[in-house]
């Protein structure tokens, strides 16, 4: 009896994504969509004081999590290369996916990496479920600087989630291709 593997090969193939990168992207996108909704719920939620330090406490740990595992992640796709697109469309909307693509890499590292620089240069420690990464000596520009990456990268992650998620979706369900598909966990 011959045996079916619905799962994909590990590695990339010029037309398919391997099961790394389909990990990969569901693992970063689970906690990069969790580390937006938190930073906002802290900015503009309804919250006292002590539920907005809580909640911050888990978001530094949590993301300098993410920055680590996204420096594999990241790492990762840029050794392996972009496959092909699932099928011939506009040549604007193939550049549109690069760009979005190559935008959504670049904020997975700016956001967690933005968001420790202005901490740690506040004067300010960060506990990673135990492990700390000291405080540094205060260096006000650099802190603001990172600051302001932050809140305006965060907005930049916002629209390029419009799009991406937008694009997807009307892949899958307007074009009816395997965009969607090949990104899922059965083989494709
Ligand atoms: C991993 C990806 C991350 C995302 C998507 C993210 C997202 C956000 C967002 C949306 C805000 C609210 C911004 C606003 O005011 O409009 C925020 C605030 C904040 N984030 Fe993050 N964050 C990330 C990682 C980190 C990390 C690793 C740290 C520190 C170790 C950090 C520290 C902070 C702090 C301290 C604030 C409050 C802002 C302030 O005091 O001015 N974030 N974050
Ligand atoms: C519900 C949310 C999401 C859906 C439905 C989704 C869907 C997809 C799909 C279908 C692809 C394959 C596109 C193709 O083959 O041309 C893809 C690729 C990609 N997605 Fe997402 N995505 C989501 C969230 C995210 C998030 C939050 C990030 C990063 C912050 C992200 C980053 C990427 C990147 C960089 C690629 C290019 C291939 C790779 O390196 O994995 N996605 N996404």
């Amino acid at each position: 009896m011959q045996r079916q593997t619905d799962t994909a090969p590990l590695n990339d193939s010029s037309s398919s994504y391997g099961l790394v990168s389909r990990l990969n992207h569901w693992i970063v996108a689970a906690a990069m969509i969790g580390m937006l909704v938190s930073g906002l719920v802290m900015a503009y939620g309804p919250f006292e004081r002590e539920t907005v330090f809580a909640i911050m406490g888990w978001h530094k740990a949590i993301g300098v999590l993410v920055l680590a595992y996204g420096i594999w992640r990241v790492g990762w796709r840029v050794v392996q290369g972009f496959i092909k697109q699932a099928l011939v469309m506009p040549r604007w909307q193939a550049i549109a996916a690069q760009v979005t693509h190559w935008g959504l890499l670049v904020v997975v590292l700016a956001m967690p990496l933005s968001g420790l620089v202005m901490t740690i240069f506040r004067g300010r420690e960060v506990d990673v479920f135990g492990l700390i990464i000291p405080a540094q000596n205060k260096i006000e520009w650099l802190a603001n600087a990172a600051g302001i990456t932050h809140q305006y990268v965060a907005w930049t992650l916002v629209g390029l989630l419009v799009l991406h998620i937008g694009g997807a979706l009307k892949h899958h369900f307007i074009d009816s291709d395997m965009t969607l598909r090949r990104m899922g966990f059965r083989a494709a």
